[in-house]
């Protein structure tokens, strides 16, 4: 049973300037055929100074998104230059907070460890923990998928439970991040099933599973069609309203079309 509508996530990354916001939700929202609607929830993570003025942008146009941050501190407070608390990403109208993306991972030296206080302070701060797992090529090549996987969602949520309300979990593989090489269906429906066994573990069954890594519109309807995702994590293609707006429209269960308006 399905209890949650799909969710579409754009992770921005650190592109798209202030001069870009009004643009992007402009685009979204212009075209009522590719606009999402009601049966598809969408998110987008922009970079932390431009969560305020995006969510400024999406309620000037009407559009139904939420905003979230890309990463926080694990800390409430303190003398820990250039961080920011989920606290202050919550008071500039964050709802969410991605956590554990490969390239905190391997760019900033985040440990499972630091991300479970993280997913603590998050639950803490009201906000949901939209958390990223994946294998990087050489686990994938020695048949270690399902292991690292395990592994990491274990050493996040472990010492982290009880702590949350609501949870998001994203499966990414490292060598489809950026690469233009997504994950098959098959991969993505046989590694969610790993994932939702360990869930299952932890009470948080009814937790989005999401795929991301070199999303398209073109290939979101396979992947969608397969079933093993409740959504998608997008990079690059979240950059463009047009790609952005087609990937949500290859999620819909009920696309638009002129026989179901009639
Ligand atoms: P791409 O969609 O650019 O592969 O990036 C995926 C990603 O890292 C989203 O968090």
């Amino acid at each position: 049973v399905k209890l949650h509508r799909p969710l579409v996530v754009a992770n921005w990354k650190m592109n798209i300037p202030e001069g870009g916001l009004s643009d992007f939700v402009a685009s979204c929202s212009s075209n009522s055929e590719s606009r999402p609607g009601k049966d598809i929830e969408v998110w987008i993570a922009p970079p932390f100074p431009y969560l305020s003025p995006l969510r400024a942008e999406i309620s000037a146009f009407g559009f139904d998104a939420e905003v979230g941050a890309q990463n926080c501190s694990d800390q409430k407070t303190g003398a820990l230059t250039g961080e920011v608390s989920a606290e202050m990403v919550s008071d500039q109208g964050a709802v969410f907070v991605i956590l554990g993306h490969s390239e905190r991972r391997t760019l900033f030296g985040e440990t499972d460890a630091l991300i479970a206080r993280k997913i603590t302070a998050v639950g803490m701060a009201q906000l949901v923990p939209l958390v990223c797992v994946g294998e990087d090529l050489e686990s994938r090549e020695r048949g270690l998928t399902a292991q690292v996987v395990t592994r990491q969602l274990r050493e996040c949520l472990g010492p982290a439970r009880d702590r949350f309300g609501s949870l998001v979990i994203a499966y990414e593989p490292l060598w489809a991040i950026g690469t233009g090489r997504n994950a098959s269906a098959a991969v993505v429906v046989e590694v969610n099933q790993v994932i939702r066994k360990v869930l299952r573990d932890f009470g948080e069954e009814s937790s989005r599973v999401l795929y991301g890594g070199s999303v398209t519109p073109e290939n979101a309807a396979d992947l969608a069609r397969a079933g093993g995702a409740d959504g998608f994590l997008i990079g690059g293609a979240s950059l463009d309203p047009s790609k952005f707006m087609g990937i949500c429209a290859a999620l819909s269960p009920h696309p638009a079309s002129p026989v179901e308006k009639s």
